[in-house]
């Protein structure tokens, strides 16, 4: 049986900002190679080597993929140093390998930490999640299940505001067609991105980017890890699997998985002790990315803890030996 939920006693997202830190460090070497799956493998191999320094004894349940496909940081993959406490891992050395590999803004290293047994991972062979994401002015008004018009029409009496006063932030994928029709007939703006959101829930959530919500769907454990952030900003979320084709509904009822499941934000992420730490690789809105100076370069970060609800932007200056000593393969 798995062990009950622990409550963990230090600050660990001010550890994960070195993990963060490592990985775009090593990835943003790659900015605009072209080359994804070099930038991903650098970002994967730095956030290994600085995971396994943690005093944890952790577990990835949101990694690179299986253990066939994945060499390292691969799902159920062990971490740390096998201390307590127990957490659950996820990881996403790149939210945005596109924007890197292509030199465009918005790329980000992420990682998110709770307690052992909290993540929620979708069944196998299902990758996406349609998403809701608010801010704290909005959380509660959310509904998945409403139309999108009931649901923009919500969150702008939560805010007080119109509804051709609401900005809502939507990957630019053909699938999203019709969501954008929907939305423009309700006056509301769009704010389209090419990938990355991550960024953009963690955008809907803050009140100083102009950005009131996020929809669509994206990938799975990208929602989690959003989540993850969420909780410690005091927004809220929803999630339903999205099925781009038979075989992935198939898998879900293989998993005995309601598809129609709503999945909360406490769903997504049970415990309220969850830690996340993200670095900007190339510059975004969110964080500015790393500069590479002659001997020395600049990351810019943010770590936040729920439990706390902290917010911390960490701009940090690495140094000539520890910089190689962190990007060396
Ligand atoms: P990766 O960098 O890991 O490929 O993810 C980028 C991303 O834009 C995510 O932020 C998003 O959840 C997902 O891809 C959307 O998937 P798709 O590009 O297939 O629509």
């Amino acid at each position: 049986m798995e062990d009950m939920p622990v409550e963990i006693e230090r600050n660990l997202a001010l550890e994960l900002v070195r993990v963060t830190e490592a990985a775009a460090l090593a990835a943003g070497l790659w900015l605009g190679r072209g080359d994804k799956n070099g930038a991903d493998g650098a970002a994967v191999h730095a956030m290994r080597r600085a995971l396994a320094r943690i005093e944890m004894d952790g577990v990835v349940v949101i990694g690179e993929g299986e253990k066939d496909a994945a060499p390292m940081l691969y799902v159920d993959e062990v971490i740390g140093n096998g201390r307590p406490p127990k957490v659950d891992i996820a990881v996403d050395p790149v939210d945005g390998t596109r924007l890197l590999a292509l030199g465009m803004p918005g790329a980000i290293a992420v990682v998110a930490l709770a307690a052992r047994g909290t993540m929620y991972s979708a069944p196998p062979g299902v990758y996406y999640m349609q998403k809701i994401a608010v801010g704290q002015g909005a959380a509660g008004a959310i509904d998945i299940n409403k139309s999108v018009a009931e649901n923009v029409s919500a969150v702008s009496k939560a805010l007080g505001r119109e509804e051709g006063n609401i900005t809502i932030m939507v990957l630019d994928r053909p699938r999203h067609e019709e969501l954008v029709q929907q939305i423009r007939a309700t006056g509301a703006r769009v704010r389209f991105i090419v990938d990355g959101d991550v960024a953009a829930a963690i955008a809907a959530a803050d009140d100083n980017t102009g950005v009131d919500m996020l929809m669509g769907s994206g990938g799975a454990p990208e929602a989690v890890v959003a989540a993850c952030a969420l909780k410690a900003m005091g927004g809220d979320m929803q999630c339903k699997l999205y099925f781009r084709d038979d075989t992935e509904r198939q898998a879900a009822h293989t998993a005995g998985v309601d598809p129609e499941t709503v999945y909360k934000i406490d769903d997504l992420v049970t415990s309220n002790d969850v830690f996340f730490a993200a670095t900007g690789i190339t510059d975004g809105e969110l964080l500015r990315g790393v500069r590479y100076g002659a001997h020395q370069a600049t990351t810019d970060s943010v770590v936040m803890r729920a439990k706390s609800r902290t917010i911390r932007y960490v701009t940090a200056v690495h140094h000539g030996d520890k910089l190689s000593n962190i990007v060396e393969s």
